[in-house]
Parts: C-alpha cells; structure tokens; sequence
C-alpha cells in the first residue's frame, strides 16, 4: 500500500480546503497558494446535476490539476448517482482518495430528478475496488440520513464523510444538529478510521467539530473566501 496521508498515523487534525469556492479562471495557482498557506489536502467537490442541483468538475480538471501540482493529495468527493462508473476516471486522473455518497445506496432515486437516476451499488465493493485502485476510500451521509441503515458498511471506510449541509453548494451555514449522530459516529469508529466533516466549517464552528471527533475538516467559503493573506491564519484556527 503506497503512502497514503488519511491511512497513515498519526490522525492529528487536517484541513482540506475545498476547491469549489477557488477562482476556476486560476485554480492551480489558487491551489498552490492553500498548499503554502498550509492546508494538508485539497477537497474536490464532484457533482452531476441529479444526485445534487449543480454542475462541477470532472476527471479532465483533476488530470490537469495533478499535472500542476504532482505532490498534492486530492481528497475526491462525489455526490453523483452512480459513482461505480466514475471510480477509475479519478483514479487515471490522479484522485489520492475517493468518497461517494451513500444515499442512492439505499434508494436509488436519491436526487433531484423523478426518473430513476441509479441502479443502485453496493457500498462494500464500491470501496474495495477504489482500494484496488490505489486509492483510500470512503463514503458520505447527508445531514438527514440515519446511522443504522449504514452501520454494517462502516468497517470498510478509511474515512467517513458526515455532511453539515444539504450538498449541492458552498456557502451555505452549519448544521448543527448534526453533532450528535457524528458523536456517534465516532464511537462507532476505530482509532485508525477518519471521520471528516464537510459544509460550513470556519474558525467559529470546526472547534464543535473537533470536540465531535472529527480529524478532517473541509472548508470552501472559510478558506478561498478570505483574502489571500488571511488564508494561512483561516487554516490554523480551522485546525485548533
Ligand atoms: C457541498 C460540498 C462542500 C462545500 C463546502 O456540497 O460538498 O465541500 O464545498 O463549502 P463551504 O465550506 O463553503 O460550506
Ligand atoms: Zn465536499
């Protein structure tokens, strides 16, 4: 097993700042600059317009990311209905780490749209084959989606996701009544498993987060919003 940042100890605190809020006009050189600031990882937000009501990026933009920045770990997030067809893509395209959403796991009509946009996966093989890939892998829960239909999926994660907002966009404000199932979450979890948390962290809400057991947090509006000078001081507090 190469060298992976979330699977090797020691689980201190990471930041991953996620691309979605960088400028798209600069975005190697706005990912560099995280990068120095002192981010650990970089988040990409993958969205297809039916699991979620947006459009993102794909694996061309990773490919070409990965050129500028061959050192960087790139934490690949999907919020798609069928992330079975996408895993190779991103690994091609030099993804370190993908997370799919759970959600079309358990009802494949999971999204936006009325039609039946998954035929469903099943979660265990979806990250043994990421894993076969070369890459960690894990899933996410959205801020409404209980524990227990997930539970038996757990073992298998590097990391879990837990979401502080409806996916979809950045920007949006912090679920706090999502602490308590990721306390839980956390219990449920080995001291070698990630937990991860994902929407509206800044330096006033990560500190909860933190103290939930959460050793990965993602920020977009927190980090590329503020000034490029304001950014390295953004990551630290984030961090604790
Ligand atoms: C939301 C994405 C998040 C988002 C976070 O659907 O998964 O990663 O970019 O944005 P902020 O930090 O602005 O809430
Ligand atoms: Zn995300």
């Amino acid at each position: 097993m190469p060298h992976n940042l979330l699977t090797t100890p020691p689980h201190l605190p990471l930041v991953a700042p996620s691309i979605l809020s960088a400028d798209f006009a600069t975005l190697a050189r706005d990912a560099r600059q995280v990068l120095d600031a002192g981010a650990d990882l970089l988040h990409v937000d993958i969205m297809d317009g039916h699991f979620v009501p947006n459009l993102t990026m794909g694996p061309a933009l990773l490919a070409s990311l990965r050129g500028a920045l061959p050192d960087a770990f790139f934490d690949v997030h999907l919020m798609v209905c069928d992330p079975a067809q996408y895993l190779e893509p991103f690994a091609k395209a030099g993804a370190d780490h993908i997370t799919f959403n759970i959600e079309p796991a358990l009802d494949p009509r999971a999204g936006t749209g009325a039609s039946p946009v998954s035929a469903g996966f099943d979660p265990v093989e979806l990250m043994a084959r990421t894993r076969d890939l070369g890459m960690s892998a894990g899933f996410a829960i959205n801020p409404g989606t209980p524990l227990d239909p997930v539970r038996a999926w757990l073992a298998e994660a590097d990391m879990v996701l837990a979401m502080s907002v409806e996916p979809g966009f950045s920007g949006q404000a912090f679920m706090a009544e999502v602490l308590p199932k990721v306390q839980e979450l956390r219990a449920a979890l080995t001291d070698h498993q990630r937990l991860q948390m994902d929407g509206g962290l800044s330096p006033d809400t990560a500190p909860a987060c933190r103290e939930a057991g959460c050793d990965v947090l993602v920020a977009a509006t927190a980090i590329f919003g503020a000034a490029e000078p304001d950014r390295a001081a953004q990551i630290a507090k984030i961090r604790g």
